[in-house]
């Protein structure tokens, strides 16, 4: 009979079996479950690292996208339980949603057409040497896992509110007692999970975290962070994980290893590294971290104690020449915070009046912040010295009287920068959300020069609109209110110019002349519109700077619709 079929019982069992086995079994096998993570390392304006750990072996795919955008994805389609993924091409300073899965299956982060969940997001850091106020959140020793660590992750989490961290600094001994990969899930990924999907963490090695990497190597702490070793993030160079540096707009962090003896001892590789790192950085702060205090009469003794001998002498000469603002330190359970002081190498007892360049407490409500006079990287104008290794235990035993500090506690808790132009705040709050201490550095705020910006109108037409080229005139000497500039234009270092989004000029330029025609040398200098971010119609334009002295200036002008209509808006 046509079109009639009779179902054979045996040959659909048989089948019935094939189906289970080609098709649901290995769904259900593919099922996997996020079992740590996801987490961020290493970003950089252009970059950063998504890594997560799943229970099954998958491929990794990462969709990624800034609010109201289309979608993107990086992949990398090795079957892994631990996951690495790298996006590049990035723009600064902008907030992506991003998504974690495999091929087949979004595991965390929404709908990234629907803006995701409102949980799994970064934003990039902006341009190495852009003014953004930034906030840093540092823990130190704070691996115990338990509720005091908890007390002081929730009462950061209720001063800094809706305030985005913006970097996350573990000074070591993360995870108790022997940085085990077990460990590190009990304090830090349970501990912190909301913190690891949104803000990168960068970390300094602790003693505790080497334990492991020393008895069932390489050990966990390796191969949990993904930190810069070939200058990705600014900085040199250093070909190691155990130190590194980066830069978060205007601020240059270096991460020292003071566990491993072979780095900290004089003559190193990592000191060299140190001093063409220093040498080559050029933002307006510096701040140093590392685990064993160089400074301390807390639960350990500095003038006692190896590593933290050789940390103050080997690393501190050479911060401190390079102009360091502030060295940050675990290790000791208390938190203890310095003056501002220079050239104190030697034991507690060698401590002279001279060393000590303000003995206040750095309040502007008590006796004053601490002021630092020179340009960026001035030698020896002092530093602020805090060790914070009670961000999950406190320990008696110490002292807690080294002359060079203004407060030593034993209270739990964690530091919180704000750094913002020329001022660095700093508080120790502790883990019932009370403010304990807190002090201020001043830098030179940058001279203000009168700059011009005039796209493509008349009096500009010696650049055509086919070059792409905006001119901005930087002008010498003005006599108008507010230029406190003392320097001709021939001293711009013409390096160091950037449009205050980050953008370098790309002339060879500059070109010279009295552009304002006030008798007066200018200097001209052409940036590219195309990717510039400027628009006509009223646009604020900030552009920053060095003389090759070091002095670092601001400008800024406004393009007002009236200068585009010879050329016509320009994108
Ligand atoms: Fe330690």
């Amino acid at each position: 009979m046509i079109g009639q079929t009779r179902i054979n019982p045996e040959v659909f069992c048989r089948q019935l079996v094939l189906f289970v086995a080609a098709v649901v079994l290995p769904a259900i096998s593919l099922a996997q479950t996020v079992v740590r993570g996801p987490y961020l390392q290493t970003a950089t304006p252009t970059s950063i690292i998504v890594k997560w750990r799943t229970d099954v072996a998958a491929d990794s795919v990462v969709g990624y996208a800034p609010a109201g955008s289309a979608p993107a994805t990086r992949s990398n389609a090795v079957a892994t339980t631990e996951h690495e993924v790298t996006l590049s091409g990035l723009s600064p300073d902008t907030l992506y949603n991003y998504t974690i899965g495999t091929s087949s299956i979004t595991l965390a982060g929404g709908d990234l057409n629907a803006n995701g969940d409102g949980e799994h997001f970064f934003t990039t850091p902006p341009v190495a040497g852009t003014d953004k106020p930034t906030r840093v959140w540092i823990i130190g020793d704070s691996g115990t896992a338990d509720a005091n660590a908890a007390a002081v992750r929730d009462a950061y989490k209720g001063f800094t509110g809706a305030r985005a961290t913006d970097v996350w600094l573990m000074l070591g001994d993360n995870a108790y007692a022997n940085g085990t990969d077990s460990q590190y899930q009990a304090a830090v990924f349970n501990m912190y999970p909301q913190m690891l999907r949104q803000v990168p963490v960068w970390s300094a090695l602790g003693n505790h975290d080497a334990i492991d990497m020393i008895f069932s190597p390489p050990g966990a702490y390796p191969q949990i962070f993904s930190f810069p070793t070939a200058g990705e993030a600014g900085g040199i160079p250093s070909g190691s994980e155990n130190y590194y540096s980066f830069n978060y707009g205007n601020i240059h962090f270096i991460s020292l290893d003071s566990t491993i003896a072979a780095n900290r001892t004089a003559g190193s590789s990592m000191w060299s590294w140190l001093a063409s790192d220093l040498a080559a950085n050029n933002q307006r702060w510096t701040i140093a971290f590392w685990h064993h205090p160089h400074y301390s009469k807390g639960s350990h003794d500095s003038d006692a104690e190896i590593a933290l001998i050789e940390m103050r002498e080997n690393a501190l000469p050479l911060l401190e020449s390079h102009g360091v603002d502030l060295v940050l330190a675990g290790h000791s359970h208390s938190f203890e915070r310095s003056v501002l002081i220079d050239g104190h190498y030697g034991d507690s007892i060698s401590l002279t009046p001279a060393m000590v360049l303000n003995g206040g407490d750095g309040r502007e409500s008590g006796d004053g912040a601490y002021i630092k006079p020179g340009p960026a990287g001035t030698p020896n104008e002092g530093a602020v010295h805090a060790i914070v290794g009670s961000s999950g235990k406190t320990e008696a035993g110490g002292s807690l009287n080294h002359p060079v500090m203004a407060e030593s506690m034993l209270t739990l808790g964690s530091m919180v920068l704000d750094v913002s132009g020329s001022r660095l705040d700093a508080v120790f709050l502790d883990s019932s959300g009370t403010i304990r201490d807190e002090f201020t550095i001043i830098k030179s705020p940058p001279k203000v020069v009168n700059i011009d910006i005039d796209p493509w109108s008349e009096s500009n037409e010696i650049f055509p609109a086919s070059s792409r080229l905006i001119p901005v005139g930087i002008l010498g000497m003005s006599t108008a209110a507010g230029d406190s500039m003392d320097f001709d234009v021939t001293e711009i270092n013409p390096a160091s110019l950037r449009l205050g989004i980050g953008k370098a000029p790309i002339n060879a330029g500059p070109w010279f002349f009295d552009a304002d025609e006030d008798s007066q040398g200018d200097a001209v200098y052409g940036f590219n519109t195309a990717d510039s971010g400027i628009f006509c119609g009223d646009t604020e334009v900030s552009v920053v700077g060095e003389t090759f002295a070091g002095d670092e200036f601001v400008g800024s002008d406004a393009i007002n619709t009236s200068d585009c209509v010879d050329e016509g808006c320009h994108p």
